[in-house]
């Protein structure tokens, strides 16, 4: 077994990712946008040996639950129940490495949702006020937008959502639409006055300006879209709804309301680390990761979620900040990624579309890893994630990227030294007297290129940090085929040995940087490769020796039949 070099001076992170709404399976944009590069990221961490937790679980609120709790005729709890152990379960598979996946409809969430709450309205950010919504009387309760149809105010498109018009894109209250109906029941809706708590965004305004200003290390789009939305002058947020699936309310009146979803969601964050502590035996500990000032706390989420972790959720967190406990850190960083969507075959030609759950036109990720071990898929994903634009997913590209890169550049090289190794130096690569010029050289710019992938994995960019790996497996490669072990095996068994001892370093550098990417690949590989798995440029002194033993190959190439059968699948969803 080989062992791992950690460093001195540990820093904390607590690391989250989005908490996924429990009502439909895990597909590939969403693994892009908030778990894979999470994943990758806290995997490096823990490798470095920093102090990191990294929590999640499901979001159980809000409208999207309800209405599929509504159109499958159960209770929302049965739908979140059942989708809650399902994504758990996909999760793992795909090695996901949560510390602790939780939910939101636990008691310890509700009650904690209601402490934040009790915070933000001593510290004077909580008003109250009414406002109009739309009514069933049939029904007998308030409809949420989304369960109003009508007829376009602008365009008089007859079927326009409660908010927004998909004919001609036109954004609207509810209560503007021509003929509102129910779209559960078709039956008429009225307008009715409500009362609803807001939380006091105005209020931080100067503070979130000064704060965000001050975050150069952010990405520029995140930046500037929080500056941009500050300067455009913030209004007070509704925190309540009338519904009854939620976080209740502990004020008298608002016994048939819930707090808004997106209220209560990122306080997720906070009730994942309780509970982990909890299940740790060590109850207190989650405040070390929130309320300690050196703690650097991370949210991976797509663009879509940038709004609520960059400008609602920091106030909240300053707002609950005031009262006497001691602070809760703000975020170091909100990575917000861009979309994946997806490259599909229609009518013979290769299309960029969106995913649509509703069409069921998506890569779910609980099937392709029933056809594909999940190191190929991170693998793949990890190569193409959105850090800067969109991006699309494609199964001809998966096929190149993994047949080339992780089997053509990676395993190859793995393959050559081990095999090498076994069968020309009973699997063993002694520390040669010394050390070649070339080999020398090849370190050198190992470390280089260590410290690129170090800085753009440090970034949050395991994407950029996975094109260093492949120049890392480029140049030992580059070693390998310029000192030709195979010719000196011959002429001078020595000077061959002395290679494949430095093509052992290498791999050990390779092994270290790729394992966050495809971990599974790197325990198996442990098996059969005996050295240490560490940065060329963290080994103090050059290991002793390095040893393989019945080693096999780690990835298997993906056929041309699984990618048209892949494509055949989008392809009918897409033109179904
Ligand atoms: N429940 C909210 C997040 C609450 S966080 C306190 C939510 N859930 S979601 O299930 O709709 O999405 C989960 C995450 O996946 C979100 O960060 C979302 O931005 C991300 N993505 C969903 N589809 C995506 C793509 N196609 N591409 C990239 N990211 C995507 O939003
Ligand atoms: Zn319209």
């Amino acid at each position: 077994m080989s062992e791992r070099v950690a460093r001195d001076g540990r820093e904390r992170y607590l690391v989250t990712s989005a908490l996924p709404y429990a009502n439909g399976p895990l597909h590939i944009g969403h693994m892009a946008g908030a778990y894979l590069p999470a994943d990758v990221y806290v995997r490096y961490l823990r490798m470095r040996g920093e102090d990191v937790v990294f929590v999640g679980g499901t979001d159980e609120h809000g409208v999207p639950i309800t209405l599929t709790a509504e159109r499958e005729g159960k209770e929302p709890q049965e739908v979140v129940d059942y989708w809650y152990a399902h994504m758990k379960e996909t999760f793992s598979r795909f090695g996901i490495s949560f510390d602790n996946f939780s939910r939101t409809s636990t008691p310890l969430h509700a009650r904690n949702t209601q402490i934040f709450y009790e915070k933000l309205k001593e510290g004077g950010y909580i008003s109250e006020a009414e406002s109009k919504q739309m009514y069933s009387p049939t029904e007998g309760r308030f409809l949420p937008d989304r369960y109003v149809e009508g007829t376009c105010p602008v365009c008089g498109y007859k079927e326009a959502r409660g908010d927004q018009c998909d004919n001609c894109g036109s954004w609207y209250e509810a209560y503007e639409l021509i003929e509102p109906h129910s779209k559960i029941t078709g039956g008429p809706v009225e307008v009715r006055e409500t009362t609803h708590l807001y939380l006091d965004l105005p209020k931080f305004s100067d503070r979130l300006q000064e704060w965000v200003g001050r975050q150069d290390h952010w990405r520029d789009s995140v930046r500037n879209f929080v500056l941009g939305m500050i300067g455009g002058g913030l209004e007070r947020r509704p925190i309540t709804r009338d519904i009854t699936w939620g976080v209740p309310i502990p004020e008298p009146g608002f016994e048939d309301k819930r707090f808004y979803v997106w209220f209560d969601a990122p306080i997720g964050y906070v009730s994942s680390t309780m509970e982990w502590a909890e299940n740790a035996a060590d109850p207190d500990r989650w405040r070390a990761y929130w309320q300690e000032p050196e703690t650097k706390l991370i949210h991976f989420i797509g663009k879509d979620n940038t709004v609520f972790h960059a400008v609602v959720w920091p106030a909240m967190l300053m707002g609950a900040s005031e009262s006497g406990e001691e602070p809760f850190v703000l975020p170091h960083d909100v990575l917000a990624n861009e979309f994946m969507n997806l490259e599909v075959v229609v009518n013979g030609e290769r299309r960029p579309m969106q995913m649509s759950t509703s069409r069921n036109l998506a890569v779910w990720l609980h099937e392709a890893l029933d056809d594909f071990p999940a190191d190929l898929l991170r693998f793949y994903l990890a190569s193409i994630l959105p850090e800067t634009a969109d991006v699309n997913f494609s199964w001809r590209e998966l096929q190149e990227r993994v047949n080339s890169d992780l089997i053509g550049t990676l395993g190859n090289y793995v393959n050559r030294t081990l095999s090498f190794l076994e069968r020309y130096f009973d699997g063993e690569a002694l520390r040669p007297e010394e050390i070649s010029a070339d080999a020398k050289e090849v370190f050198a710019d190992f470390k280089e290129i260590e410290a690129r992938y170090e800085a753009r994995m440090l970034a949050g960019r395991p994407r950029d940090a996975l094109g260093e790996l492949l120049a890392m497996g480029r140049r030992a490669n580059r070693f390998f085929d310029a000192e030709a072990p195979w010719k000196s095996r011959k002429e001078n068994p020595e000077a061959a040995r002395a290679t494949l001892y430095a093509c052992s370093v290498l791999l050990g550098s390779i092994a270290y940087h790729a394992a966050p990417y495809v971990p599974e690949a790197v325990e198996r590989l442990e098996k059969f490769f005996g050295g240490t798995i560490a940065r060329v440029s963290d080994l103090e002194k050059l290991p002793d020796a390095y040893r393989a033993n019945n080693a096999k190959p780690l990835f298997r190439r993906v056929e041309d039949s699984e990618v048209e059968a892949a494509e055949r699948r989008l392809s009918a969803a897409a033109e179904g």
